[in-house]
């Protein structure tokens, strides 16, 4: 179920409060990923697949998610991961199969969002990766929310 875009902001606004809350006071990045990618993916009902990919070396490893099992390595450039990592630039993709190079971890996957996660210099440290059974499940809604919230990433208080 696709939530109309009220309803989105709303969840969202919950998450956030939700994730900045538990983010205070705590530095390591896989506890910060981990409750992420828990409350986010609680808050999407139109996601099967919520987490993150780290930057290790020259290649995406997978990092904490909730859902099905994902692929665990992705290359630069590779994929909508691989591509949000190169560019440095969310990407909202509205049928996967018209993406090319599309990684299908989930041949359930349709459409996705994924955001880039950066250190407090700009630098890609990971990617936050959403997959959906169902076609242009991601809007600008889902985009603004969650780059606001992972702009937050590198605050520590
Ligand atoms: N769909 C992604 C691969 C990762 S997963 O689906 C969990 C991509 O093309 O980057």
């Amino acid at each position: 179920m696709i939530p109309d875009p009220a309803a989105k902001k709303q969840a969202y606004a919950l998450a956030r409060e939700r994730v900045i809350a538990m983010w205070r006071g705590e530095a390591d990045a896989i506890a910060r990923m981990a409750t992420a990618a828990c409350i986010l993916h609680e808050a999407m009902p139109h996601a099967f697949w919520t987490g993150f990919y780290r930057v290790v070396g020259a290649q995406l490893v997978i990092g904490p998610y909730q859902g099905t099992p994902g692929c665990l390595r992705i290359g630069w450039g590779k994929g909508v991961c691989g591509t949000a990592w190169a560019t440095g630039e969310t990407q909202v993709v509205a049928d996967v199969h018209a993406f090319p190079g599309h990684i299908a971890c989930d041949s359930r996957a349709e459409s996705e969002i994924v955001v880039p996660v950066k250190d407090a210099r700009g630098t890609v440290e990971a990617v936050f990766d959403v997959d959906s059974t169902e076609k242009a499940a991601f809007d600008e809604v889902d985009r603004e929310a969650l780059e606001e919230i992972f702009s937050r990433w590198y605050d520590h208080d």
